[in-house]
């Protein structure tokens, strides 16, 4: 089917206008969302078919649909911005609808052609670009997701899938107001293990992260580090968020795609600005216990976490045990300002994008 086959069916009630400014006046990331939503059906032998933008409302499932039994399940997560002329942008929407496709792969599911992708993701920001909200990092977060559809008990690819983008406003993801997040390392859980599925954006990773999250934030800190599944001793990624270590050298250091850990677009785009302002980046592994000794005699001077939701968010505690260690101050470091700022800049279209990331609508 072709990219400009949607159907429209406006909502026919949509929000009102005092309504949609209270909800948009403070989001809660993933809390509120539009009047639309798009959806687009897949069927073996067919193809996709049925592509439409209509009202945002519950889905009907039958008890056997197979994503409730087996978890074949992806999505992705991305942002539009206004940009400070008023236009709607979109960034790095091809890597998007690319990595959607490697996760489908992975997961055995339907490729859905990225130029689909790319128009669904048009549609609902066209029908709720209204719901943008105007607070300190505010974006229309977009959620494209996939789920096996067919009514079917069997152990095997779904010859059905359901492909739909929903659109939520959001304001900045971690809303303690604090300079740095707090860090806990999980040593009794893994995330992703060689050969499992740590570098698809399937539901059933998030999954298996939620129960060291919870015991991140039970001990008092924002949010996981997960290490290597075999040695238990290499530094992989956060629940949502990839890292990034700084040196006094001028070098910054993330983990390499080994097939354990999502190859995020911010993770890519912050290796490309990092090289444009002259540091030496390196992808390779890093150690907790590295981490730990280069924070300690002041080699590492700033770890930051990065990805869509979350952006650039500085690392000033790391906890393993009932051991901690800071990095640098405990705040924000000049080079992750730094990164941060050029990277946000481009992204609201207020610096030149010499890269081709962003699209405006
Ligand atoms: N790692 C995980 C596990 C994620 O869920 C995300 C968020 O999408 C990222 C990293 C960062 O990826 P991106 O920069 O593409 O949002
Ligand atoms: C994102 O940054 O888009 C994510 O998907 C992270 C998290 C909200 C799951």
């Amino acid at each position: 089917m072709s990219a400009n086959a949607f159907s429209r069916l406006p909502h026919p009630r949509p929000t009102a206008d005092d309504v949609r400014a209270a909800a948009i006046a403070d989001p809660v990331f993933g809390r509120i969302f539009t009047d639309h939503m798009v959806s687009i059906r897949y069927t073996e032998g067919k193809g996709w078919h049925d592509a439409q933008v209509m009202p945002r409302g519950p889905l009907t499932l039958d008890p056997a649909t197979a994503v409730l039994h087996y978890a074949q399940e992806i999505f992705e997560g991305l942002k539009a911005y206004r940009l400070d002329d008023g236009a709607m942008a979109l960034f790095r929407v091809e890597a998007n609808a690319a990595r959607f496709n490697a996760s489908a792969r992975r997961m055995a599911m339907a490729e859905l052609p990225e130029e689909l992708f790319i128009a669904a993701v048009r549609e609902i920001v066209a029908a709720d670009a209204d719901w943008f909200p105007q607070v300190d990092g505010g974006a229309l977060y977009l959620r494209p997701f996939m789920y096996a559809s067919e009514v079917f008990l069997g152990v095997k690819p779904a010859a059905e899938y359901h492909f739909l983008v929903i659109a939520s406003p959001v304001g900045n993801y971690f809303k303690s107001g604090a300079p740095a997040i707090s860090l806990w390392v999980s040593d009794d859980y893994t995330r992703a293990a060689p050969g499992g599925t740590g570098a698809a954006k399937c539901g059933g990773n998030y999954a298996a992260s939620l129960i060291a999250q919870q015991e991140a934030i039970a001990k008092g800190h924002d949010q996981v580090v997960f290490l290597d599944a075999a040695e238990r001793r290499w530094i992989e990624e956060l629940g949502g968020m990839n890292m990034f270590f700084v040196f006094d050298d001028g070098s910054i250091v993330t983990p390499p795609l080994t097939g354990t850990i999502l190859p995020g677009i911010t993770r890519d785009a912050i290796m490309t600005l990092a090289r444009d302002e002259g540091l030496t980046v390196r992808e390779e592994r890093y150690a907790i216990d590295q981490w730990q000794a280069d924070a300690e005699s002041g080699r590492l001077t700033e770890s930051f976490a990065c990805g869509t939701a979350a952006v650039v968010t500085p690392v000033g505690k790391v906890t393993r045990h009932d051991a901690s260690f800071t990095i640098g101050a405990g705040g924000s470091g000049q080079v992750t300002a730094k990164l941060k700022n050029r990277l946000v800049d481009i992204q609201r279209g207020r610096a030149a994008d010499p890269y081709g990331w962003v699209t405006r609508l």
